[in-house]
């Protein structure tokens, strides 16, 4: 968090700087004095980012209530984060790889930039089936939010962009970095040159296509985060079919394609004609607790070409050499345990127990009149609650609760009068939670 400086030496009112993070100074940091200037002036696109708004938040209004309630047990079912331990098989490859390290003839450097062949083979081989996406068109990095960036760098920042309203905030910010976003309208919340593409439950949570303008670029998220929402094979159809009659490129996350139970895609390359206009970019985050450990992919298919005809992948290939020198080796040897017998079993009970945390809270919310939705083909639910501001909602749920979720604001403004609860938490907090909300709600 940053504070601003009133009343310290001569400098300009707008002067910001950054607290220290040695918390044993005696000198507050208001108190902090500024000793030098450089002559380089901030960023115009970083000035337009919304200062971390969502969850420093959070965190500040959680800590207030854990500072005036000190006895208060608080349930986080605020941030995305996975809980359950990773199955040892995938921790064992790791460890493995890692003690293999120390000796002369298990020691590697540098890989290659763009993963290891034989996880970039079982990435192709499991999960892009009949998909006609081939290894080379893979490319391991160390996450989907690293990998949205690097996309980002990709292209040109004179282009525009459509997102889905509400959605993951890392689409926007990075957009709003590369200085494709132009400047945050304080009032409607929204970046002067984004079109939001509004998804509610009278769309299905899919976007009016009909009446969305044409941009050169369009991220799309599904499962959505936050809404839980999976787009259906028909739906993807017609985005397809949009992006190519506007010859604009469709930037897929699926990083939570793994918890779909349903007949809706798991790629976007499930989609016919698909691999001339999208960008897939997936995460081993959620689907095997690699938050941490840090894990993913983005798929840049060879039919993919610019206006010029010159295929994107080679330019992307640039980017990844240029830009990340290649995941760690250790990581990749636990990548690649997912996907053996054993491992793949272990994710798919662990993102059943998510699953079935997801359903309690669907029920909790259900039982208490509440408009639910998500929670069926990914870890959120995300909650109605009209009449309300997001904000009011999860200062009620904390007060009353000791639970923290998120406000659905912080994922755009069609995310107004809801709240995101994630699934995964740990069974008994989930329970306790579902007891606590029925009881004060
Ligand atoms: C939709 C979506 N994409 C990407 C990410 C970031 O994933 P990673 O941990 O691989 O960087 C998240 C994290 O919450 C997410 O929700």
């Amino acid at each position: 968090m940053y504070y601003q400086l009133s009343c310290v030496v001569c400098i300009p009112r707008s002067i910001w700087v950054q607290p220290s993070t040695n918390h044993s100074s005696s000198k507050s940091d208001r108190e902090q004095r500024i000793e030098y200037l450089t002559k380089i002036p901030r960023s115009v696109n970083l000035e337009s980012l919304q200062n971390g708004y969502l969850f420093p938040e959070i965190s500040t209004r959680e800590s207030e209530y854990s500072r005036r309630n000190p006895h208060a047990r608080l349930i986080k079912l605020g941030i995305g984060d996975t809980t359950q331990p990773i199955p040892d098989i995938i921790t064992s490859a790791m460890a493995e790889q890692a003690l293999a390290l120390s000796t002369a003839q298990g020691y590697k450097g540098y890989g290659p930039e763009q993963g290891n062949r034989e996880l970039r083979r079982a990435i192709a081989e499991t999960l892009y089936q009949g998909m006609e996406v081939k290894e080379n068109e893979i490319f391991v990095s160390d996450g989907a939010q690293c990998d949205i960036s690097r996309v980002q760098m990709l292209l040109d920042s004179s282009l525009s962009i459509a997102l889905q309203d509400p959605t993951f905030p890392g689409y926007a910010d990075s957009s709003v970095i590369v200085g494709r976003a132009g400047r945050l309208n304080a009032g409607s919340r929204k970046y002067k040159k984004i079109v939001y593409m509004k998804c509610e439950p009278e769309n299905n949570f899919f976007p009016n296509l009909s009446k969305t303008p044409r941009t050169d670029l369009i991220f799309f998220c599904s499962p959505n985060n936050p809404t839980g929402s999976a787009a259906s094979r028909q739906q993807l159809e017609q985005l397809v079919e949009f992006a190519k009659a506007n010859g604009s490129i469709i930037i897929y996350d699926s990083a939570y394609a793994a918890y779909i139970s349903d007949e809706s895609p798991r790629s976007i390359f499930e989609i016919p004609g698909a691999k001339e206009v999208a960008i897939e970019i997936s995460s081993f985050s959620k689907f095997a607790g690699f938050t941490g450990v840090r894990l993913g992919w983005t798929v840049v298919p060879e039919e993919l070409l610019y206006a010029n005809g010159y295929p994107m992948i080679r330019d992307y290939d640039r980017i990844v050499c240029t830009c990340f020198n290649g995941a760690s080796n250790i990581v990749q040897a636990g990548g690649l345990a997912c996907f053996s017998a054993e491992g793949f079993g272990a994710l798919k009970r662990t993102m059943g127990y998510y699953m079935e945390n997801a359903k309690i809270l669907v029920e909790t919310f259900e039982s208490m009149g509440k408009k639910v939705y998500g929670g069926k083909n990914g870890p959120y639910v995300w909650v109605h609650f009209p009449g309300l501001s997001s904000w009011q909602v999860f200062n009620q749920i904390l007060e009353r609760a000791a639970i923290v979720t998120v406000p659905g604001i912080g994922f755009g403004p069609g995310g107004e009068g809801y709240i995101r609860v994630s699934a995964f938490g740990h069974r008994e907090c989930i329970l306790e939670a579902s007891r606590r909300l029925t009881k004060v709600l």
